[in-house]
């Protein structure tokens, strides 16, 4: 496994790999690997060669948020990626990826604007734009993106699909710790107190799950519900509790077809998010 800072030694890699006729899978992230990133690590497996990015992409971080607090591990995230068989990890500084005249974006109207769109402002246009250079970057065949952030996966989804990006992208579950919270590099933030109460995420998420196979088709009766028991646990805040539909990321009011029951809870400081799909 080769770990690289530069764009160019990204490209020399690749285009050889290419010139073999080999495959390649490609695995975005911003490092403090767990095994939510191995998942998706293991899948990119299915590629002749495998491509982790790790960084930290200023761009997508409002100016209040936790750009400078967001823990960095190289030494460990490569050990992640080796036992994962990764053959090549991008590890970029800023400068690398945006020098100071940088002036070009990819911004998106639709399945940005509702849920962390609207909580975090800019943050999709960050996305979008890192995404899109590390595709022209790695050049994959596949990339791979985790359910844990549904609205993410659309977005890109969309992304690809509107700028005819030639590759194809994966999505794939949650993972979760045993007793329920989904694996996050932010989980690291929460202190013991703080991390029995983030599982009133997975908790009350459960509780709209079973009230949709219990054939509740109203959204507001849903949504009401899950909030009421998001609001029991004081040391939780509601920053959103929605129902959208899941490509589109539209608000819908009637549960009909496939259905991203989606929020995002502070845990005293540490904002956290968690979804899951209904189909009907
Ligand atoms: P990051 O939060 O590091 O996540 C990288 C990938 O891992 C994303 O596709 C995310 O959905 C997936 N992932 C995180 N936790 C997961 C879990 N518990 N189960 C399954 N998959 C999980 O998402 C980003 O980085 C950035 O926005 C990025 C796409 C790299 C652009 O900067």
């Amino acid at each position: 496994m080769k770990i690289v800072k530069t764009k160019e030694e990204v490209r020399a890699a690749v285009k050889e790999w290419k010139a073999e006729g080999l495959t390649v899978g490609f695995v975005p992230t911003m490092g403090y690997l767990h095994e939510g990133h191995a998942s998706l690590m293991k899948l990119a497996g299915e590629n002749d060669r495998v491509v982790v990015s790790i960084f930290v992409n200023p761009m997508q971080f409002g100016p209040n948020e936790d750009l400078a607090s967001y823990p960095r591990d190289l030494e460990r995230d490569s050990s992640v990626c080796e036992e994962q068989g990764v053959d090549l990890i991008f590890n970029p500084e800023p400068e690398e990826m945006y020098p100071q005249d940088f002036s070009s974006f990819v911004d998106m109207t639709g399945p940005t604007e509702e849920l962390c769109g609207s909580s975090r402002p800019g943050h999709f246009k960050g996305v979008c734009t890192v995404v899109n250079k590390l595709f022209n970057i790695v050049k994959p065949d596949k990339a791979y993106f985790g359910q844990k952030d549904a609205q993410q996966f659309a977005v890109i989804k969309r992304m690809v699909r509107d700028l005819d990006m030639d590759l194809e992208v994966v999505a794939a579950p949650i993972i979760r710790e045993e007793d329920g919270l989904a694996k996050s590099s932010r989980n690291k933030y929460l202190n013991k107190e703080e991390r029995e109460a983030a599982l009133i995420l997975s908790r009350s998420l459960q509780l709209g799950r079973d009230m949709l196979e219990a054939g509740e088709t109203d959204v507001a009766a849903i949504v009401k519900a899950i909030e009421d028991k998001i609001k029991t646990e004081p040391l939780a805040k509601i920053d959103y509790v929605k129902i959208v539909d899941a490509s589109s990321i539209k608000p819908v009011e009637t549960v009909k077809e496939q259905v991203l029951v989606a929020m995002a809870v502070y845990i005293g400081k540490t904002r956290l998010i968690d979804n899951f799909i209904f189909e009907k």
